[in-house]
């Protein structure tokens, strides 16, 4: 495993889960998260001539790093859109493709650059949008945004447990004032937090939670999953590494719904064993070693979970 970061991010299991991907040399792949394409390039490197990738990212700057490093690479091609549209953007790939990888969540680039909006410890403006092109800033919900919607999101997404008093703190104070930036919001986030947990700054889960909602990104999971399945022939593979519970709930309970035949009541003319399922599990959850999180400590939380279209 190299811990070599290509434009900033460094890539999560990335030798496991090519493992996992790649069956067939020749085959028709896609990587749903490109970033800064560390998995794709790993993907490439095991395949051979007849083969075609496809990457997939919302965001134009990772379009722009995928357009000028594989520029003289024939088996690539990167779209500009969302995975949960990654059927259109597959076109008639379906039935036919051999392995989907989905690195979920944001990449090293778009935290890291204060301009982008995701930081807590880096000033910029509210944004946290992943694709700037479409959709609305942070800045413009925040504007709106009312008490009891502000702590819906910092509970369900953030899993924040004194939602509610920094929900009225921040709706108050933008009542008083417009917030200039993300380090404003931080502040008055860290001051009405009781409560802080160890390494962790208390505005952590707030801004997870804006940033998931901002984002859609549980929607677009689901709808992904279920659009990549019907993309997959069967023996194929995919791959998803998730990066906190929430996701990683969404991941396991698709996989596990598709691998088991729903419970039927008694006495109907088809028996349980006779419904077809979509997928089956591949091994068990794997998580980063001691090694790779002492490198890349962004990998702390990921897990890979595999299943294979039957
Ligand atoms: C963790 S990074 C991927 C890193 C990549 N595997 C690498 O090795 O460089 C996740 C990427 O997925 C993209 N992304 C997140 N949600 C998306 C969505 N719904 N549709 C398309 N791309 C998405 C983000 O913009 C980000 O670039």
């Amino acid at each position: 495993m190299t811990a070599a970061a290509f434009g900033g991010h460094i890539s999560v299991l990335k030798d496991p889960a090519t493992q996992a991907l790649v069956g067939d040399r020749n085959g028709m792949y896609i990587d749903a998260t490109y970033g800064r394409g560390g998995h794709s390039a790993n993907i490439l490197a095991q395949l051979d001539k007849g083969a075609s990738l496809l990457a997939i990212d919302r965001d134009v700057d990772a379009v722009a790093d995928a357009s000028a490093r594989f520029a003289d690479e024939p088996r690539f091609r990167i779209a500009h859109g969302n995975y949960s549209q990654i059927a259109e953007l597959a076109g008639d790939w379906r039935g036919q493709v051999a392995g989907v990888l989905f690195d979920l969540g944001v990449s090293s680039p778009q935290l890291d650059q204060a301009q982008r909006g995701f930081s807590f410890d880096r000033d910029g403006p509210l944004d946290m949008r992943m694709d700037v092109t479409s959709g609305q800033p942070l800045s413009a919900w925040l504007a709106t945004v009312d008490v009891q919607t502000l702590t819906d999101v910092f509970r369900d997404y953030g899993e924040e447990r004194y939602a509610k008093r920094i929900a009225r703190r921040v709706v108050e104070h933008v009542a008083s004032a417009p917030l200039t930036g993300t380090l404003e919001l931080a502040e008055i986030i860290k001051a009405a937090h009781p409560r802080w947990e160890k390494h962790k700054h208390p505005a952590t889960r707030c801004f997870q939670a804006m940033r998931i909602y901002i984002n859609g990104e549980l929607d677009h999971l689901q709808t992904a999953l279920e659009a990549a399945v019907g993309l997959l022939r069967p023996g194929a593979r995919i791959v998803v590494i998730s990066f906190h519970s929430l996701e990683d709930r969404i991941v396991k309970r698709f996989f596990r719904a598709e691998s088991s035949a729903p419970e039927l009541p008694r006495g109907l003319p088809v028996q349980q064993q006779d419904l077809p399922c979509r997928l089956k599990l591949v091994g068990k959850a794997a998580k980063p070693d001691q090694a790779e999180v002492g490198v890349n400590p962004r990998a702390r939380s990921s897990i890979m979970r595999v299943a294979e279209k039957l």
